[in-house]
């Protein structure tokens, strides 16, 4: 999705100090950025400094008639093709969780309809405060996007999560959110056999797990959650009733699908159990083989003096096997597993149906030239118990379509 102009909402933190580099850097990009300043922001960079970068007009008060009336709130939102809020404190960002709508800034974001960022900085505590974790939980679940924070030394002194990310990589993650926002928004197209699907409860997880180290830190995998989001959105779209469990993603949640946000494989194995009965699970979350045995209730120290720690791993459940050996009603008709590998694809793919007693497997051979991890496009192979097929490459939604037809196919066939 190619844009012209951004709209950044500049939020009262020291960080506020990098928003006229971050205007310079859109500008780098051929990309327009017209800015509106809290009143919080005003007191750390001056209307004039990011009015002479951005080249336009800085816009502060609600309640200013001209501006309302030569450029409503809802105008200011309606010509910008993105909105990106940074730096957003916890303020800003409660407000829009709650659907505040009080000043500028909060009334132009619950105003749009466009793609909106958010880039967040605030003191270490504050960022884990259970509040603001709630916030930015209801945030993801809106389909807003979450950039960072990074990790450092702070202004006040402390050292953690909180830091705003690099200009640059807000740059380029809004770029490619937006191109995302394209893929996901694209009609999905009907599946065939379109009806048999309808009101089928229709279980997948998705994404990777996260499983703590201590309070800051986890072992994760590069799972993007993209082809699962996909498989959701595809299922719904043909008329099925959606639960989709996802791990940790910055994904929002495709439309008319049920969620449920998780971090590790524990809680994802618990959110199954309540989900099931389904008529059919499609299982692609990368789940974390294992996990640490006890995690650190504290952030873990660096000494100069002693020796690194050793971790402990312990195996986790596998979700996928958990489902796949249910019996009667809690069995679902029909579980599809995915199989991510590097080599020998087909073979272990195979082995992994049989060994996992699901009923099909998607293999994938995530080898990173393939870029399949994190990237937009899929190579498959199917395995049933008696046939296998073979895929070309092509998008994610398109994986999703056609498996969703695949899926139809086999349950028409199947004694009602
Ligand atoms: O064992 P492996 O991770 O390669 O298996 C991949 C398949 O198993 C995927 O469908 C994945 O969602 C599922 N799985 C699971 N629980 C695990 C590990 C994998 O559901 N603990």
């Amino acid at each position: 999705m190619s844009i012209n102009r951004i709209l950044i909402i500049i939020g009262g933190g020291i960080a506020a100090y990098k928003a006229p580099e971050l205007v310079r850097a859109f500008k780098k990009q051929g990309i327009n950025a017209r800015c509106v300043l809290t009143a919080a922001a005003a007191q750390f960079v001056s209307p004039l400094s990011i009015a002479s970068v951005s080249g336009d007009k800085v816009y502060e008060n609600l309640f200013d008639l001209k501006d309302e009336a030569e450029m409503g709130h809802i105008q200011l939102s309606r010509e910008a093709d993105a909105i990106l809020v940074a730096p957003a404190t916890a303020d800003l960002i409660g407000k829009m969780a709650m659907g505040v709508a009080n000043d500028l800034a909060s009334t132009t974001l619950l105003a749009t309809d466009k793609p909106v960022f958010i880039a967040p900085a605030m003191n270490v505590r504050m960022w884990h405060h259970p509040a603001t974790q709630r916030n930015l939980e209801q945030l993801k679940v809106d389909g807003i996007r979450i950039i960072g924070p990074d990790e450092g030394d702070m202004a006040c002194g402390e050292f953690g999560l909180g830091r705003m990310s690099e200009v640059d990589d807000i740059v380029s993650q809004v770029m490619h959110g937006l191109n995302q926002h394209e893929t996901e928004h694209a009609p999905p197209a009907l599946a065939k056999n379109d009806g048999v699907l309808s009101g089928k409860h229709v279980l997948v997880t998705a994404g990777p797990t996260h499983e703590p180290i201590d309070p800051v830190r986890y072992i994760a995998n590069r799972s993007s959650g993209k082809q699962g989001y996909a498989i959701a959105a595809a299922f719904a779209a043909s008329g099925a009733s959606v639960t989709l469990i996802s791990g940790p993603t910055d994904l929002p949640c495709p439309t008319g699908v049920q969620i449920t946000r998780v971090e590790t494989a524990c809680e994802m194995l618990a959110h199954v159990q309540a989900a099931l009965p389904a008529d059919i699970a499609v299982m692609t979350a990368a789940v974390a083989d294992w996990r640490v045995e006890t995690q650190a209730s504290q952030k873990v120290k660096k000494n100069a003096d002693s020796k690194a720690p050793t971790l402990t791993l312990v195996e986790n459940p596998d979700i996928l096997a958990w489902v796949s050996q249910q019996s009667g009603a809690q069995r679902p008709g029909l579980v599809i597993g995915f199989a991510a590998e590097t080599e020998n694809v087909s073979e272990y793919a195979q082995a992994k149906r049989i060994r996992k007693g699901c009923d099909w497997i998607v293999a994938n051979n995530v080898s990173p030239e393939n870029g399949i991890m994190g990237g937009d496009h899929n190579t498959v192979d199917i395995f049933t118990n008696d046939d296998q097929d073979k895929w070309p490459a092509m998008s994610k939604t398109e994986v999703a379509q056609k498996l969703v037809v695949k899926v139809s196919d086999y349950m028409l066939k199947q004694p009602q």
